[in-house]
């Protein structure tokens, strides 16, 4: 594992730790290198299962591999859902929402790169360029704050809690960026 990842995980973990409980079953949607599954385990006793389009051959957390849109897995398996910046990577964000919201009880909690300025129009547009080497697709959409909260009331979900998450964690890559905690039926 690089520096940065390692780093960024951390930085990814403390943004979701205090949502979380020892007896929780979560899902990492997108979980990548498995890191920030790892250190949520470590952190809080949780049980993790991890869930990607591909198999990162160097992932700490192995994931479960399925096709990007029906997950393999009951109606309420679990308690938490976790998805952090992978929305922007994926075609169909309501389908995949749709989806976390039927196998999670009840809290969804999203981290997203969030457009605010046209500094971070063009740092969404680098990634872009990146994210074609990184995982072999040019798709990206991203949205404004408006934008994730529309798409997050078009899914029935509710926000209970928005939060800004710290530009720095990634000093190459300092877009904006915020926090989003859903539910099912409000107020946790
Ligand atoms: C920027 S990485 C984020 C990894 C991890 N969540 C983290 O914060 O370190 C984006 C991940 O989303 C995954 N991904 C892309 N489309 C997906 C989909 N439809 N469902 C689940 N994961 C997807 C990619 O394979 C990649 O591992």
């Amino acid at each position: 594992m690089f520096n940065y990842e390692i780093k960024t995980a951390y930085n990814t973990c403390s943004h979701l730790e205090k949502f979380l409980e020892a007896s929780d079953v979560i899902l990492d949607v997108g979980s990548g290198t498995g890191l920030v599954a790892e250190y949520i385990r470590k952190k809080t006793g949780a049980h993790v299962v991890c869930l990607d389009v591909v198999q990162d051959g160097h992932a700490s957390e192995k994931p479960i591999v399925f096709d990007g849109e029906k997950m393999p897995f009951y109606d309420e398996a679990f308690d938490v859902s976790i998805c952090c910046f992978v929305l922007h990577h994926v075609s169909f964000q309501k389908a995949l929402l749709e989806e976390m919201k039927r196998v999670t009880k009840s809290k969804i909690i999203i981290l997203e790169d969030v457009i605010e300025n046209r500094g971070d129009h063009f740092l969404a547009f680098i990634h872009k360029l990146y994210s074609g080497f990184r995982y072999s697709s040019f798709y990206t959409q991203f949205r404004n704050n408006h934008g994730w909260r529309w798409l997050f009331s078009n899914c029935g979900l509710l926000i209970d809690k928005e939060w800004y998450v710290e530009k720095r964690r990634e000093i190459t890559y300092p877009i904006s960026r915020r926090g989003y905690l859903l539910s099912k039926n409000g107020h946790l």
